[in-house]
């Protein structure tokens, strides 16, 4: 069942190239991305005037990281919330928003009342989901399916890969729409796109460093991982998966803000994982980076190939492919997952069932 693989998260991780490349599919007709069969047509997505992405714990990290890629991509304003804190405070809906829902389950309790509370608003609702006639599925105007196929252990890796990949082409084919993305420069943008399953074997092939880094440090008290921009919502996820199957209390800080109180508990060997896709703020991250070495981290630092002066600072350094950096979430999400779970191996814990999580949590 397990398909050779001691733990269902190791499998899962495993099939993200044929998961990431499954959704990408599904949406492409001809070099085009297309939604027609889901009833997104085009005009509505040229009369969207705002964005709201809502989910819960890592389905809201896929929001973050989709607010940067769509801001930059659509220019349209990108509201992003947690189903609960949504459903609660009231949301201001501005006409024609469009008000997206990731769940992997499509049954989180928090995230099926955030869309009932966005339909009775009067907002049109897309559902990026995973289940196949689940709650969310059946209630959202639209239904975009992730083809992660079924995801058994509780901290998910695939499903969130393939709600990156949903949510790149929503930002691609709404900026193709409002000509912000010209059809030469998307078809050259889904080329990349469909290089990613590749580069993400790359990665995979590669673990046995990441183990034996986890195998060193597993016996950590404390983490931090940093990042800015698209890099700091990395690592809200690397960090989300370090606490969830490892029980490494861990902290993501956007990296600029580390001076405002955190880098007091920074101190001799305390593990910092610095995370720099983005080559606009490489440098300014370096400085970040700087800052806590110098109080005694000890630094991985993960960057893309041809970066080698990481070496400088990192004590470790990991390399992932380079592509568009809008798409760079997806392969530095890898080596973190990676490194979650052979953390939680090397400490003998329950990897697929950790402690007083669910897989869907359907109350509230
Ligand atoms: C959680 C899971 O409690 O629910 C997370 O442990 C998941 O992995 C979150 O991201 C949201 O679930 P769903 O099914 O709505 O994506």
């Amino acid at each position: 069942e397990k398909g050779g693989y001691e733990h269902f998260m190791l499998k899962e991780i495993h099939e993200q190239p044929k998961a990431v490349q499954d959704t990408i599919g599904a949406y492409l007709k001809g070099n085009q991305i297309d939604f027609s069969e889901i009833g997104l047509e085009d005009e509505e997505l040229a009369s969207i005037e705002r964005f709201y992405i809502i989910g819960c714990g890592s389905a809201y990290h896929v929001a973050m990281a989709a607010k940067y890629v769509l801001e930059d991509m659509t220019q349209i304003p990108v509201e992003i919330d947690i189903a609960s804190e949504f459903r609660y405070r009231n949301p201001i809906l501005v006409k024609n928003s469009l008000v997206v829902i990731i769940s992997q389950s499509g049954e989180t309790a928090d995230s099926l009342a955030a869309l009932r509370l966005a339909k009775e608003k009067g907002a049109a609702v897309l559902g990026i989901v995973n289940v196949v006639g689940s709650s969310i599925a059946r209630e959202s105007d639209y239904t975009l399916y992730t083809y992660a196929g079924p995801e058994i252990s509780v901290a998910t890796t695939k499903a969130y890969s393939t709600q990156l990949v949903a949510m790149y082409l929503v930002a691609m084919r709404t900026a193709q729409i409002r000509g912000l993305l010209s059809d030469e420069d998307c078809e050259k943008m889904i080329a990349e796109l469909q290089t990613l399953p590749k580069k993400i074997q790359k990665i995979l092939d590669d673990k046995e460093r990441i183990q034996w880094f986890a195998s060193k440090y597993a016996n950590a008290k404390d983490m931090f991982f940093l990042g800015r921009g698209l890099d700091y919502a990395i690592s809200l996820e690397g960090s989300l998966k370090m606490k969830e199957i490892s029980y490494i209390h861990s902290e993501a800080y956007a990296a600029g803000e580390l001076k405002h109180g955190t880098i007091s508990l920074i101190e001799d060997n305390t593990l910092v994982v610095g995370i720099l896709t983005q080559s606009n703020l490489y440098e300014k991250t370096v400085s970040n980076m700087v800052e806590v070495k110098s109080r005694g981290a000890y630094l991985m630092g993960l960057t893309t190939y041809g970066n080698y002066s990481i070496e400088d600072n990192a004590d470790f350094s990991v390399y992932v492919p380079k592509t568009d950096p809008h798409f760079a979430t997806s392969l530095a999400i890898i080596p973190l997952q990676l490194l979650g779970y052979y953390v939680s191996v090397a400490k003998g814990l329950d990897v697929d069932k950790p402690r007083n999580l669910a897989k869907s949590v359907t109350v509230e």
